[in-house]
C-alpha cells in the first residue's frame, strides 16, 4: 500500500518536495520551488553539502544527544527557525498561524515576512508561546515601515531581521514562465491596511536604496536584536558587526536572486571566521536534513533557517504537515550530534567538519 500524500504522519524528509510538487497549483510551485535565472545557486545550495564531511568521535560515553541550544539569547529545542516566505497561505490555508501553532509546538523559532498575508497579531494569538521575529523589507515610506516594528514589538516579536539582499527582485525565469502574479485577494497585511490609495501591490513599497546606516537606527530606535539576512562575505560580515547588528544569516535568499553568489554552506566558513564573536552566525539555503544543520554548526553557524523544506509539510498536511517535518529535523539532528560524539549543538567545533577533497 502507497502511503496517502495527505497524512502527515507519512511525511519523510527525503520525498516531501515530490509530494507537495504533487499536491499544488502548478503557478504556485513554481512560485514556491523556482530560482534565479539558470538557477545554479538554487542547486548549489544543496549539492554545496556535498563539498563537506563529518568527523565522527567514537566512545564519548554519554547516553543521548539533546539538539537545544540558545539562539540570540531564546531557548530553543533544536538550532533551527523557519525562514521567512511571502505567501506560504497560497500553499496551505493554515499559512502563517499555522507554521506558528508549529513551531510552538516543536520548540524552534519562526520569522514572519513583511509581505504576509497575517498581521505580527494575528500570528502572535496563533501561537503566543512561540519565539517570533519579524523580517523587515525597509519600506520606502519610512514610517509605514516603523509601525510595522512597531506593531510586531507590540505583539511579542523579538528580533529584527533585516533582508539586505533585494534591491530589485531577482530574474525568476521559472516563475515568470509559469504566469504567476500576485493574486489580488491575497495581498500582503501591510498593502490591505493601506489600501485606500495605494497603487503599490508589495515589491514596489520597498525602497532599494537602504544603506548601513538603516542598521544603525533600527539597532538604536527599537531596542530588540537587529539581525541582517543576506550576507555572503566576510568583509559584509564585519560591517554588519560594526553598524550594531547582533546576529547575521548567511544567505543567498534561496537561490532566487542573484544567481551565481555562491552555495550559502560555500561561503560560511569565512564570514564565521571573520565575525569571530561578534554577532551570532546563522544560515540558510538547501538545508533539507539534519546532517545538514550539524554541517552548518560545524562550520560556524549557531543556527540555521529553513525554507522550502518546512513549506513542502506545510503544503502537503497544513499545520501538521510542517510540524512534521520540524519534528524530523530535530530528531534527525540529535541523532547526528550522537553519531559525531557531542552532546550538544555547542560542542560541534571546527574539527567535526572537513572540506572533501
Ligand atoms: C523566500 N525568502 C524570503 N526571504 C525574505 O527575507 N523575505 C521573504 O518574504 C521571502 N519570501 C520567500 C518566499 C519563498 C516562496 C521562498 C522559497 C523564499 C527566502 C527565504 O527566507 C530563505 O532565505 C530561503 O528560502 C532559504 O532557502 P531554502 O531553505 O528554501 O533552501
Amino acid at each position: 500500500m502507497t502511503a496517502d500524500p495527505r497524512d502527515p504522519a507519512a511525511i519523510q524528509l527525503s520525498t516531501v518536495e515530490q509530494w507537495a510538487a504533487a499536491h499544488l497549483d502548478p503557478t504556485w510551485y513554481a512560485y514556491f520551488a523556482g530560482g534565479a535565472a539558470a538557477e545554479r545557486t538554487l542547486r548549489g545550495n544543496v549539492t554545496g553539502f556535498d563539498r563537506f564531511e563529518l568527523r565522527p568521535r567514537v566512545l564519548a560515553e554519554f547516553e543521548a544527544a539533546t539538539a537545544a541550544t540558545r539562539v540570540l539569547g531564546h531557548e530553543l529545542s533544536m538550532p533551527v527557525l523557519t525562514a521567512p516566505m511571502a505567501f506560504m497561505r497560497m500553499a496551505h490555508p493554515d499559512g502563517d498561524e499555522g507554521i506558528a501553532r508549529a513551531v510552538a509546538a516543536t520548540g524552534a523559532g519562526m520569522l514572519l515576512s513583511t509581505l504576509s498575508p497575517s498581521t505580527p497579531a494575528e500570528v502572535a494569538a496563533a501561537a503566543p508561546t512561540a519565539t517570533r521575529w519579524l523580517q523587515l523589507y525597509v519600506l520606502r515610506d519610512r514610517g509605514l515601515s516603523d509601525d510595522l516594528v512597531a506593531e510586531a514589538l507590540e505583539a511579542g516579536f523579538s528580533a529584527i531581521v533585516l533582508t539586505a539582499d533585494l534591491p530589485v527582485i531577482g530574474s525568476r525565469g521559472r516563475e515568470l514562465a509559469s504566469g504567476w502574479a500576485i493574486p489580488e485577494d491575497e495581498l500582503p497585511a501591510l498593502v490591505r491596511a493601506r489600501r485606500a490609495g495605494a497603487t503599490e501591490r508589495g515589491f514596489d513599497l520597498l525602497d532599494p536604496t537602504v544603506s548601513w546606516g538603516e542598521v544603525d537606527r533600527l539597532a538604536s530606535q527599537f531596542g530588540v536584536p537587529v539581525v541582517v539576512k543576506g550576507i555572503l562575505r566576510a568583509d559584509d560580515a564585519v560591517l554588519a558587526a560594526d553598524h550594531g547588528a547582533a546576529g547575521i544569516v548567511v544567505s543567498n535568499h534561496g537561490g532566487r536572486q542573484l544567481d551565481g553568489a555562491p552555495p550559502a554552506i560555500a561561503a560560511l566558513p569565512a564570514i564565521a571566521e571573520a565575525a569571530g564573536d561578534r554577532v551570532e552566525v546563522l544560515l540558510d539555503g538547501g538545508v533539507r536534513h539534519g546532517s545538514d544543520v550539524v554541517t552548518a554548526l560545524g562550520l560556524g553557524a549557531r543556527a540555521v533557517l529553513v525554507g522550502r523544506q518546512v513549506l513542502w509539510g506545510l503544503a502537503v498536511g497544513g499545520e501538521p504537515g510542517a510540524r512534521r517535518v520540524l519534528e524530523l529535523l530535530g530528531s534527525e539532528i540529535a541523532v547526528a550530534l550522537r553519531l559525531l560524539g557531542c552532546a550538544s549543538p555547542a560542542e560541534v567545533g571546527r574539527d567535526r567538519v572537513n572540506p572533501r577533497d
